[in-house]
């Protein structure tokens, strides 16, 4: 069996065969993925049927895990899954789904914004790994924006303009969108603004693209009325038709994304039937910017 990769986006995303992932992996075929990531930004994997554990394994071929605390506000004591997998579904420790009034369940629904992971994170995600265990019956499809073929439709000026900005990207942001604008201290402090490039180089590729997510809610040295409309163009921009795939998931499909070239969003879903998808994420290597140094006058 070999890996094969066809491309099926005009200008991003590869459907992959001839591997099964929950097995251990020769170089040749981490290789062939890798090369796969570089070239597509997602890649698509169908009938990988896999655990928990098989799919932790599959994803330390690529990197190391990140520490997934302070990404969202589900309680330790509360988690359904095993430390190293992150729950982007609708279920409680006891399976079942969250009722709809549940803070866990509307904080969640921000993954219905576009963003990219861990963009919240001083040092942001390198690749998203999802594995969909049980799939909603009505609606619930994930869209990937390829943002280096959006930066690269821009027009000269716009890429001028904005070649240098940063931008500040926080969970409380994206919440915020949502009207969802309490937070304890303690939220606060773990959601602090963090800094982030606005146009990013791939560290392999050396290519541009927007580093956009609705987490980014300031620039820095802009009023932030002007900022906001300017992230807003932007975005609209990035998800044209033409820059989006749209994945209707089938159980047991896997997909994996570069969170460095792309954005992300869930399409709403019947909330009363499971959707379990289960991620792993891999770490960063750097941040795409220096960060404030907290100090006594920053504050001020
Ligand atoms: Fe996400």
């Amino acid at each position: 069996m070999s890996i094969e990769i066809r491309q099926i986006h005009p200008v991003f995303v590869g459907e992959v065969s001839g591997v099964d992932i929950a097995q251990p992996l020769s170089a040749d075929d981490v290789a062939a993925i890798d090369d796969g990531m570089i070239r597509y930004a997602v890649l698509v994997f169908h009938d990988q049927q896999l655990t928990d554990e098989q799919q932790m394994a599959f994803t330390l071929n690529f990197g190391r895990l990140e520490d997934a605390r302070g990404g969202n506000i589900t309680k330790l004591e509360d988690r359904r899954l095993p430390v190293g997998m992150n729950d982007v579904s609708n279920l409680g420790k006891d399976g079942r789904p969250l009722e709809r009034d549940s803070r866990v369940h509307l904080f969640n629904l921000g993954n219905m914004l576009w963003h990219s992971d861990s963009s919240f994170r001083p040092v942001p995600a390198k690749y998203s790994l999802l594995s969909a265990r049980v799939v909603s019956p009505v609606g619930g499809n994930t869209e990937w924006a390829d943002m280096r073929a959006a930066y690269d439709a821009l027009d000269a000026d716009t890429k001028t303009q904005i070649d240098d900005l940063i931008c500040e990207h926080s969970l409380m942001y994206s919440r915020g969108s949502l009207g969802l604008t309490e937070f304890t201290e303690d939220e606060k402090a773990m959601f602090r603004p963090v800094r982030q490039r606005l146009v990013r180089t791939h560290p392999v590729t050396g290519r541009k693209s927007l580093y956009l997510a609705s987490h980014a809610g300031a620039i820095i040295g802009m009023p932030t009325p002007e900022a906001r409309i300017l992230l807003r163009d932007l975005t609209e921009h990035a998800t044209q038709p033409q820059f989006v795939y749209v994945h209707r998931w089938r159980p047991w499909d896997f997909v994996m994304w570069d969170n460095r070239r792309t954005m992300h969003r869930v399409r709403r879903y019947d909330q009363r039937y499971p959707r379990d998808m289960r991620r792993t994420t891999l770490a960063g290597d750097a941040p795409t910017v220096a960060q404030q140094v907290e100090s006594a006058t920053s504050a001020r």
